[in-house]
């Protein structure tokens, strides 16, 4: 990877970029990102910044007095973090996180890529998601992110979750904003879940059921899928996850989550570049990255 570190291409007038988090050291947007800066032979660098709670007011000033022109936001900081800016988009605002900063003449703007990149990354296959049914697997902020963008395009939302206050929150939220149909289920009611992914396009799951190293773990039991169901996990480690196997074995289309990964990343990128990544690129990197760190 020696040949992918941009290090060497840094002068003075070398513009920043790069990702607030702690822990930060195992992410891997500075190697998506730099990856793609060399290839469009732009004068960027892109770093890790390990930022704690505490801290997280002054590393956020010092976006403006570093001259920082964009940053990502990982965990813990997504929702924190939005106190400390000037503006923030208008859906990351209903979601009430961002992941995405962009520094445009000292003025910070907070964006939520996360949602924009997991329905970017279904339209890449060719699904046309006006007027779908989808059921989203979870409750928590990525689910929320995922759900208040497919809610502009889609007209019905059922939220299956394990807690019911979870569920219900993010019900109720969806519907302030959303006027099409938003209902909730929780995994053990198994006749309701049964037949509404019986009559759903599209099942997203952004649990984290079936993360390394619980990788046997399936959040939904097999019998529930059928081969007309479009199934993407979020959940990129392990690639090919027990409840992608079992929609393969069935006969759906799948989705991976590294294409959200890639995704989320690619629409940070243009955002603050206004140049276009090459995506196969990315997608490249975080493979070559998940295959020998297996
Ligand atoms: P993220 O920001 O990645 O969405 P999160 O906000 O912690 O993370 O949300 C994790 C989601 O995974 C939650 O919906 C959680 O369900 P609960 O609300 O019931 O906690 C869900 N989740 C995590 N572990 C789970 C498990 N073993 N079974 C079912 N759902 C699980």
């Amino acid at each position: 990877m020696a040949d992918l570190f941009p290090s060497m291409m840094i002068n003075g007038s070398s513009k920043v970029l790069g990702i607030f988090g702690d822990p930060v050291e195992h992410t891997l947007s500075p190697k998506m990102q730099n990856a793609i800066i060399q290839d469009l032979g732009l004068n960027y660098v892109y770093v890790p910044f390990q930022v704690t709670e505490l801290n997280l007011e002054k590393a956020t000033q010092a976006i403006r007095s570093l001259n920082i022109r964009g940053v990502n936001i990982t965990i813990p900081h997504k929702v924190s973090i939005m106190q400390f800016l000037d503006d923030v988009d208008e859906t990351a605002l209903k979601i009430g996180s961002v992941n995405t900063i962009k520094n445009e003449n000292n003025k910070l703007i907070g964006r939520n890529t996360d949602g924009e990149g997991c329905l970017q990354a279904i339209e890449d296959t060719g699904m046309n998601l006006n007027n779908k049914n989808v059921i989203i697997l979870g409750a928590g902020g990525a689910a929320k992110a995922i759900a208040f963008y497919l809610a502009q395009k889609i007209n019905k939302i059922t939220i299956i979750n394990r807690s019911p206050t979870k569920m219900q929150t993010l019900v109720n939220n969806l519907r302030n904003y959303y006027d099409i149909q938003i209902n909730g289920i929780l995994f053990d009611q198994k006749n309701e879940l049964k037949k509404a992914l019986d009559e759903a396009d599209l099942l997203i799951n952004t649990t984290s059921v079936g993360m390394s190293p619980n990788i046997e773990k399936c959040p939904i039991e097999i019998e529930f899928l059928h081969p007309e169901l479009f199934v993407n996990d979020i959940v990129y480690n392990p690639l090919h996850t027990q409840l992608l196997q079992n929609a393969d074995q069935i006969g759906c289309k799948t989705l991976s989550g590294v294409e959200m990964l890639v995704n989320q990343g690619a629409i940070g990128f243009e955002w603050w570049t206004g140049k276009k990544p090459n995506k196969k690129l990315m997608k490249k990197i975080v493979l070559q990255h998940l295959l020998n760190h297996k």
